[in-house]
């Protein structure tokens, strides 16, 4: 079994940082890499803020102890005695190739190169490099010391072992590992796209406001925040995007279609809770517009989206893209739904699920509507996931 001693970390913004404290705090020696000084200057100090608090609150026994296991440096060459290195730089594509070749360089040969893309091909990241059984996806999640998942993303170049070592790995490190198909998203990024996209069309048509939607989906879906205030906080800038990439990525399958509002926020720089305003206002004395309690308009809105957020699960069920387990995992434990999709299918009925989706195609006749092929196999004798094999 492969040992990771030290761990290179590239990019110290909010991800790399993230990263590397959970890599020094399960006791590794960690080396921050990034271009530009500030951010590693300010990375530096973010951590040791961090671990400070952290300590005064007995969460952890010694901030010093963690914090003398960080190295910060700009010279590349610095990270060529690692074990594992984990790029979370600028999400690009071309950069991203550039840095993987340039790392095959320094590293040790049998140094593991993985990147926390959340949208890019990890096979066309491999493609960089002259041994690509050696790279692999690491995917944590925002931010990376609070959230539990992390997906593990083989390249098709990938040595088969990899993931199951890197699966270990982040075990010890007290995460929740899921290994996931090199597709657009991914699982969690795929999966979740009805949560906002369709949201969004409610809304577009008029059949609710902003305030009442979320109300339906915290209220009677019983997630934790609704759609559009998810949005906000996420940021337009990053929520947009992704949708933008993972629509193009599945050759503008308009499962994935993006949203004129959403861009239009966008383009007036409205970017959420960080620039001020977005779908909600967040100046101090802002008036908010109260939601319709309508319980019958409510089961409507939270049924629809939760019916095509199944959909989508089952599909990349369907489709290989991940196991059962890490299907349900991913969804809990990434973006917080309050249970698996897959359970929560059972719990309604895939028939009834299967009905839904049907009515919604047959109201729209839009390819967006599609039962997945599993659902459908599934509904029409009212199986459940949980009695069947992933
Ligand atoms: N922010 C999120 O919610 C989130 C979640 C999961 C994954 N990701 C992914 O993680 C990666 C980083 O995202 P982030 O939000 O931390 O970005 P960020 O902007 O906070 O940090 C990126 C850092 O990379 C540095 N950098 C840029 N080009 C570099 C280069 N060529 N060499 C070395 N350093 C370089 C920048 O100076 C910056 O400090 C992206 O691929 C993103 O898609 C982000």
């Amino acid at each position: 079994m492969q040992q990771f001693k030290s761990i290179g970390i590239i990019g110290a913004g909010a991800m790399g940082g993230g990263i590397a404290q959970v890599a020094a705090s399960s006791g590794h020696k960690v080396w921050v890499y990034d271009t530009n000084k500030n951010a590693l200057a300010s990375c530096q100090q973010k951590l040791a803020d961090i671990l400070q608090k952290l300590a005064t609150k007995g969460r952890i026994p010694d901030a010093k102890e963690i914090l003398d296991r960080f190295s910060f440096v700009s010279d590349l060459a610095d990270l060529s005695d690692c074990d594992l290195i984990i790029e979370a730089i600028i999400e690009n594509l071309d950069i991203k190739k550039s840095v993987f070749s340039a790392l095959e360089k320094i590293a040790k040969p049998n140094c593991v190169l993985a990147s926390n893309t959340s949208s890019l091909s990890i096979t066309s990241i491999a493609s960089a490099c002259e041994k690509p059984e050696r790279v692999i996806g690491i995917h944590f999640f925002n931010p990376a010391p609070l959230m539990a998942l992390v997906e593990i993303i083989p390249a098709i170049q990938t040595d088969q072992s990899l993931p199951g070592t890197i699966k270990n790995l982040m075990l010890q490190w007290k995460k929740a590992p899921v290994i996931a198909k090199d597709t657009p998203g991914f699982i969690v990024n795929r999966v979740a796209r009805p949560f906002y996209g369709e949201a969004l069309r409610i809304y577009e048509e008029g059949i609710a406001d902003i305030p009442t939607i979320d109300w339906a989906m915290t209220e009677i879906g019983g997630f934790k925040m609704g759609p559009f205030t998810l949005m906000d906080y996420i940021g337009h800038d990053v929520n947009f995007v992704v949708t933008e990439t993972v629509f193009q990525s599945f050759f503008y399958d308009p499962r994935y279609k993006p949203s004129f509002s959403q861009k239009r926020l966008l383009e007036a720089g409205w970017l959420g809770r960080k620039s001020g305003k977005g779908f909600y206002d967040y100046a101090e004395n802002a008036i908010s517009k109260p939601a319709e309690k309508n319980e019958a308009l409510g089961k409507k809105i939270a049924e629809r989206i939760v019916t095509m957020l199944i959909n989508e699960a089952v599909d990349a069920l369907y489709l290989k893209i991940a196991s059962k387990e890490d299907i349900e995992l991913a969804m809990t434990k990434g973006v917080n739904y309050p249970k698996g999709l897959l359970q929560w299918c059972d719990e309604l009925g895939s028939d009834y699920v299967l009905a839904n989706m049907d009515q919604l195609y047959n109201t729209y006749h839009e390819d967006r509507y599609r039962a997945s092929v599993l659902l459908r196999e599934m509904g029409s004798v009212n199986a459940e996931f949980s009695a069947s094999v992933s």
